[in-house]
């Protein structure tokens, strides 16, 4: 199966002053991260906030650089320096559809212009009728009414708001989507709505998703492949199934209790992210794990790979087996 990205060892830092006269520490929001995105897939981030979710798509993206590490989309290397070609490329065909559908539209423009504006960046010169006949075809991809064209954005709901982000993303016509929490600002009655909208335009299109939610019902309904985040770092990886039936980390484990419908605390997860600044020694989970023993505040874990797909870094790793 052809490959849509691969992240190679990716990590960021931000130097970050405490205070005013205090020297900067560097914090580590992302730490070594891979992980591949097969073509047609959808891969799923789910962490916590400040996991370094949105860092990681940032740099998928290309609208941050990485400290370290490389983004590939099959033969197309984006490591210390890339291509001008590749850029361009980059800029077309890998899109990105952001959590807050109130900030991201221009209140003062159109629809039509709103979803066509992609094209005039690009400069990318097309009759008048042709543009009409692409404005038309995306909404009605969406499932907007074509007379919306003429409105403007806070004359929509939320979610209709939300479609139009996605007809904006798909005007270059990409290949890679990369979205950004992108219900997490809609009613959960919309959320389906939306989340069904981006799977049919998945298979209508041929598209690859890089998915991110702090919620993990929302990527296990939606993700071929799911990576679990915390504090920068993976915890686990695998298919959907590995991961929703075979979960190995505890961390996966508290995330998939809290995410139950009959949770009775969505915090179910017990004590707090510990600071990206000074994270804890050894595992950097330890200090919230109930399996916790003394190497784990010691050592940090090594990876396991408990199949070809499937893999976790903890010491203790909740196998069937264990
Ligand atoms: N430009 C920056 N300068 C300094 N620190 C940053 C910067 N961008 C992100 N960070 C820090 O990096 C860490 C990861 O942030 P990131 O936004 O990637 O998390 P996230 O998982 O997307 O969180 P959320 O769910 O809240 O969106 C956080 O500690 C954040 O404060
Ligand atoms: S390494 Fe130890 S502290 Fe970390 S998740 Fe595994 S059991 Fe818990
Ligand atoms: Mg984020």
């Amino acid at each position: 199966m052809s490959t849509a990205i691969r992240v190679t060892d990716i990590a960021r830092t931000f130097p970050v002053r405490v205070g005013l006269f205090s020297r900067p520490k560097l914090l580590r929001a992302v730490e070594d991260a891979s992980f591949v995105l097969p073509s047609g897939g959808t891969f799923g981030l789910v962490g916590e906030s400040g996991s370094g979710k949105s860092t990681l798509a940032k740099i998928v993206l290309g609208a941050d650089e990485p400290t370290r590490g490389e983004v590939r989309f099959g033969d197309r290397v984006f490591g210390k320096e890339a291509r001008d070609s590749d850029k361009r490329w980059r800029q077309r065909a890998v899109q990105a559809v952001l959590q807050d559908p109130f900030g991201s539209l221009d209140p003062q423009m159109n629809i039509g212009d709103i979803v066509l504006e992609p094209l005039r960046i690009q400069r990318r010169g097309f009759a008048r009728d042709a543009l009409e006949r692409r404005l038309d075809e995306l909404l009605a991809q969406v499932g907007l009414p074509a007379e919306f064209k003429r409105r403007r954005p806070g004359e929509l709901s939320g979610g209709q708001r939300q479609r139009v982000a996605i007809a904006r993303a798909l005007v270059l016509e990409p290949e890679i989507l990369v979205l950004d929490e992108p219900v997490s600002a809609l009613d959960v009655s919309i959320q389906a709505q939306v989340l069904n909208l981006l799977k049919d335009l998945q298979d209508a299109l041929g598209l690859s998703y890089l998915l991110i939610s702090h919620d993990l019902a929302v990527v296990a309904f939606m993700s071929s492949h799911i990576g679990v985040l915390y504090l920068g770092r993976f915890m686990e990886q695998g298919t959907r199934e590995d991961i929703v039936q075979r979960a190995a980390h505890p961390y996966t484990h508290a995330l998939i209790a809290a995410s139950e419908p009959d949770a009775l605390d969505v915090k179910a997860i017990g004590g707090e992210i510990p600071s990206p600044l000074a994270p804890p020694a050894g595992c950097v989970f330890h200090t919230r794990c109930p399996s916790a023993r003394d190497v784990c505040r010691e050592d940090a874990p090594p990876v396991h790979w408990l199949s070809a797909t499937h893999h976790v870094t903890c010491h203790f790793p909740l196998t069937s087996k264990a």
